[in-house]
């Protein structure tokens, strides 16, 4: 690949934005006629009592409440649910990435016993025809969302040109080999590096401070560097998958693997021109996301089509090598420069970005936000632009821009750490902001000094030799690196409805989704915790368009806002109780007021006195209510005067054969202040998670294309490599204790994407501290240390 380095111009700026777009798209949602209520904040104190919530299961180490489903098999997936005379469907893509289908014969698939029909752009059922239709909550704001099976336009190898539709699966994906296709071909470019002198700028995530030109230039040290991160592909162990019940008249029950069924919900009936109520999307379980589920993919849309065309039941389950044929994370030239005092003061940053997306749309999120908050610089100057290639849409995935971004920063910090022969935490350290440097707010919690401290004193880092080289196991160099993380600790409006029934069971709905994260579970201790029942009286029910309203599972922000908003309705619920406890002959609590009470074990005590007490039970019996149900939305106002996020501080220890270059990752820290921890245990599964994926990032993970063809060559996860169990040693998860009063009332910040970011600059810099030798381009493959 060529590897030019032309200075990219300055582009202009605009005022901060949300990382993930989305969070500005489901701002705008409406609400069903539910109550908002602000979140005025309840005191609820960690690993006590206070005056309203006796603590006992949030911050647990609760095993997961769906975690006996899951592995019995009970759970089930989207491509799992059977239904009478179900037909199945397999999927014709492309096989060239740019051009028109000339011709499309379906003549010999259609001659195989079991063939229904084949569905192509000549012969679908009607679809929309306004981009507004297919424009999803978190659909990039410019552009014209993909239609599939629309017209006879390729923008993509592998784009969907045929479903065929069968009596079994076997069948319709052999006589998806016999669709015979003729393309008029038009030129096509793939590449990146061939597209990075004909991009087009976006706004600059912040507005420039001071001047970074000058600065530089004045600067003792400078540091300048390209950093690269190829395209990666999502491999949940779920696929795209969608089962579409016909229902009769029209009307739809649909099973898809997303993250927010609502969103699903309100495409499907956009470009079907369907009514809401004729509509229900279902997803219990989701076997991994992380970004790939956030939009709709073009299955359901096909998985619809073929229930219209043949008025019966139709699944669709994408191949493994089809999955390839969707969002990505896109690759990315990044350029930083760095200029520093010999004393380690940072007088400026410049970071570069040109990502990736399609022809049809600008999909893209503030990779070089992060640079300019996260570190004291007087100076700080940033430009994004996006280079349209002949592939889909880029997308989310885990760490949207911070797992890129942050790997550039963080391995150019280590840069400018051995230019100014300081300790690379040390030079954190003496650049530490105890401000969002964009915005120049306070934060409302950050404790990434702790996390710096605890996980250098787990590692060991003191003992480290700064010298590359110097440290060795055998015929292994021995290198150890470090980098911060950050994510942003965000919250979205959410309504969750309590149903309590007088034998003291509660059912707590949402229409959130669990991707695997533990929501269900965390749900469950806060909702035991806030009513004072045990874990086995409550369930919970999510993943259904019909339940109260959630925006998509996505950007970390689902823990915090799904947790406080069953602290909102809990509320509610509670003062309901407690009126109809006042409300017995001689009351105990008769004198009491909601926040004189504490609910714990099924009754609902007096906080200044134990022996005034009455039972849940019996305060609905008397008052002859056998169901209290309240249904409350929680909407996170920001008053603007905080910056919320979340930090961690990696520690990263690799034995690189000197012979070989073979890397292996022996030993991981990663120290997280994340605010309130809601469940230690599914809490260190997925900050572990991450770490995992950020080993992929760093040694593993690149989808390979041949430009040639505009096709990808490794799509199947034999030959995309991503860590196995072998590739995974030593990792240890620290929880740093960060109280935050200000961010929500539990004091929740989120956890899904913090865990990879800064992973790979962990890992790339050890490798570097091992032997002598930068490599800037992930992923670090042997061939790159020779
Ligand atoms: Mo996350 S990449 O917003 O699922």
């Amino acid at each position: 690949m060529p590897h030019h380095r032309p200075t990219l111009p300055h582009r202009g700026d605009i005022s901060r934005r949300n990382v993930l777009q989305g969070a500005v798209a489901v701002g705008v949602l409406g609400y069903g006629g539910t109550d908002p209520v602000s979140s005025a904040p309840i005191a609820v104190e960690q690993g006590g009592q206070t005056s309203n919530a006796k603590i006992t299961y949030i911050g647990s180490r609760t095993s997961r409440v769906d975690g006996r489903d899951k592995v019995t098999g009970k759970a089930k997936y989207a491509g799992e649910f059977n239904a009478p005379n179900l037909a199945y469907a397999s999927v014709v893509g492309s096989t060239i990435a740019k051009g028109r289908i000339a011709s499309i014969d379906i003549s010999e698939a259609m001659k195989i016993g079991g063939v229904i029909t084949v569905l192509t752009h000549e012969n679908r059922p009607a679809m929309a025809d306004t981009d507004k239709a297919y424009k999803d909550d978190v659909a990039p704001e410019q552009g014209s969302p993909f239609r599939p099976l629309y017209d006879d336009k390729i923008m993509f190898c592998g784009q969907p040109i045929a479903l065929v539709l069968a009596e079994s699966s076997e069948t319709a994906r052999f006589a998806a080999s016999l669709v015979r296709v003729g393309y008029e071909k038009v030129a096509h470019v793939t590449d990146i590096y061939s597209k990075r002198d004909d991009t087009f700028a976006l706004e600059a995530p912040a507005k420039p401070r001071g001047d970074a030109a000058k600065a530089l230039a004045a600067s003792d040290v400078r540091h300048q560097g390209e950093y690269y991160v190829p395209i990666e592909h999502h491999n949940p162990m779920e696929p795209y998958a969608s089962t579409v019940m016909w229902d009769g008249g029209g009307k739809l029950t649909i099973y898809d693997k997303t993250q927010g069924v609502q969103n699903v919900h309100r495409y499907v009936c956009a470009i079907f021109d369907l009514k809401p109520e004729d509509v229900r999307v279902v997803s219990p379980f989701v076997g991994g996301a992380f970004g790939s589920g956030l939009r709709p993919q073009y299955q359901i849309v096909l998985a619809v089509l073929g229930a219209r065309a043949l008025e019966r039941s139709v699944r669709v389950v994408l191949t493994r090598q089809q999955m390839y044929s969707l969002g990505y994370r896109p690759a990315m030239i990044q350029r930083i420069e760095l200029g520093a005092n010999t004393d380690g003061t940072l007088n400026a940053i410049r970071h570069d970005a040109i990502t990736v997306t399609s022809q049809y749309e600008d999909f893209y999120r503030h990779e070089t936000i992060w640079s300019g908050l996260l570190y004291k610089a007087a100076n700080a100057e940033y430009a994004h632009s996006l280079a349209r290639l002949d592939l889909p849409t880029s997308g989310d995935m885990r760490g949207p821009s911070a797992a890129t971004g942050v790997y550039a920063l963080e391995a150019a910090m280590d840069e400018l750490a051995v230019a100014l022969k300081l300790d690379p935490l040390e030079l954190r350290l003496r650049c530490y902001s105890e401000r969002d440097q964009n915005t120049r707010l306070p934060y409302s919690s950050k404790n990434l000094r702790e996390c710096y401290r605890q996980g250098a004193e787990s590692f060991g880092w003191d003992k480290r030799s700064p010298e590359p080289r110097s440290m060795r196991d055998g015929s292994d160099l021995v290198g150890w690196g470090m980098a911060t993380g950050i994510w942003e600790a965000l919250q979205v409006p959410i309504t969750v409805r309590i149903a309590l029934t007088a034998n003291g069971h509660a059912v707590v709905s949402c229409a959130t989704s669990d991707i695997g994260t533990g929501t269900y579970t965390i749900m469950t201790q806060v909702a035991a915790d806030m009513l004072g029942l045990p874990l086995e009286s409550i369930d919970i029910r999510l993943g259904e368009s019909t339940l109260p309203q959630s925006p998509v599972e996505g950007g970390s922000w689902i823990a915090a806002s799904v947790s406080n908003g069953i602290v909102t309705t809990c509320k509610a619920v509670r003062e309901e109780l407690l009126r109809l406890a006042k409300e017995l002959p001689n009351s105990p609590l008769a004198t009491a007021t909601p926040e004189d009470v504490i609910f714990s074990d099924g009754m609902i005590v007096s906080s200044k006195d134990a022996t005034r007490a009455v039972s849940i039970e019996n305060a609905m019996q008397h008052a002859s209510v056998d169901r209290i149900e309240q249904e409350k939305t929680t909407l996170f106002e920001n008053d603007g005067s905080y910056a919320h996020n979340t930090h961690s501080a990696i520690f990263a220890e690799v034995k690189v054969d000197e012979q070989l270059g073979v890397v292996r990752v022996t030993r991981i820290v990663s120290a997280v202040a994340a605010g309130r921890i809601l469940n230690v245990k599914t809490a260190h599964s997925q900050i572990m998670g991450g770490m995992v994926w950020g080993i992929g990032m760093a040694l593993h993970e690149e989808t390979l294309i041949d430009h040639n063809f505009g096709r990808i060559m490794n799509a199947n996860i034999a030959e995309y490599h991503v860590p196995v169990n072998a590739d995974v040693h030593d990792i240890e998860v620290i929880f740093v204790d960060e109280q935050d009063e200000i961010v929500n009332p539990l004091g929740v910040k989120g956890l899904g994407e913090i865990g990879i970011v800064g992973v790979p600059a962990a890992i790339a810099n050890a490798i570097y501290h091992a032997t002598g030798k930068r490599v800037r381009d992930l992923p670090i493959t042997l061939d790159k240390l020779q």
